[in-house]
């Protein structure tokens, strides 16, 4: 798997620190991140690909720095945010895939094989033409999904993608994500997801709180979330 490191990375704005510095090395192949709203774990994942560049120290992605060579990085690192729609970039759901694909510079031949099999998996064959605005909120998720596994990826961050879906497409979601042979790293408040990841992070306030296994992490922000003064949000 990649080795994610983290090298007293922390981020601070105007003097409000979001992330204190941490240090970190990623390399299990699924790994949770949960903790309250506005406890920095979309700060933290969002470092990885360059989204967030740290204001101190270094994150190094497989040794490339995502805050220097993004472009690297985004070669190998797919990202899903939790609001589908935002991640709609052409008027036809096969174009939407291929978008990813641009700056492969592939031959078309294999564009088309790969957005193809792409929406074969997911069940979107037949809605290739249409709209990505006429499919529903769980197809919309599995359209953005398909979108960074076209580029296979090395590893996938997923920031909170079951968090607009009812129940039937949030269990869809999870089990595509399941059944991936990439890295994986999810932000998420479905903690029966993270059963059998490899490592869970629990963040609050900025500070990570727990780090190891996903029962020890739940418990940890199970109890965190019944304390009234630490559960409280910032
Ligand atoms: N660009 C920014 N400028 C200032 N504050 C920010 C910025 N981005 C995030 N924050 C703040 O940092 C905190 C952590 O945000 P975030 O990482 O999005 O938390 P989470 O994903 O856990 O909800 C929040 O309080 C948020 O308001
Ligand atoms: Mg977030």
């Amino acid at each position: 798997m990649p080795a994610i490191t983290f090298a007293g990375a922390g981020v601070t704005y105007e003097g409000t620190t979001v992330l204190s510095p941490l240090d970190l090395e990623l390399r299990e192949r699924r790994i949770g991140i949960i903790g309250s709203n506005g406890s920095g774990k979309s700060t933290l994942v969002r470092m990885i690909n360059g989204l967030v560049e740290p204001t101190e120290g270094t994150v190094l992605y497989d040794g490339t720095s995502p805050a220097s060579d993004g472009r690297a990085v985004r070669r190998r690192v797919g990202f899903v945010f939790s609001d589908a729609e935002s991640q709609i970039v052409m008027p036809r759901v096969a174009d939407d895939v291929a978008f990813s694909l641009r700056r492969f510079k592939l031959p078309r031949a294999e564009v088309r094989a790969r957005v193809e099999a792409v929406l074969e998996r997911f069940g979107l064959a037949d809605r290739a033409e249409n709209s990505p605005h006429t499919l529903s909120g769980g197809e919309k998720q599995l359209l953005a999904l398909a979108a960074v596994l076209v580029i296979e990826p090395d590893t996938v961050i997923a920031d909170e993608p079951t968090t607009l879906l009812d129940l039937r497409n949030r269990r869809r979601i999870i089990r595509e994500l399941d059944s991936l042979e990439q890295q994986l790293i999810v932000v998420t408040h479905d903690l029966e997801m993270l059963r059998g990841f490899d490592r869970v992070l629990c963040l609050n306030r900025g500070t990570l709180l727990y780090d190891g296994t996903p029962d020890a992490a739940i418990d940890t922000y199970l109890r965190l979330m019944d304390d009234p003064m630490d559960g409280e949000p910032l």
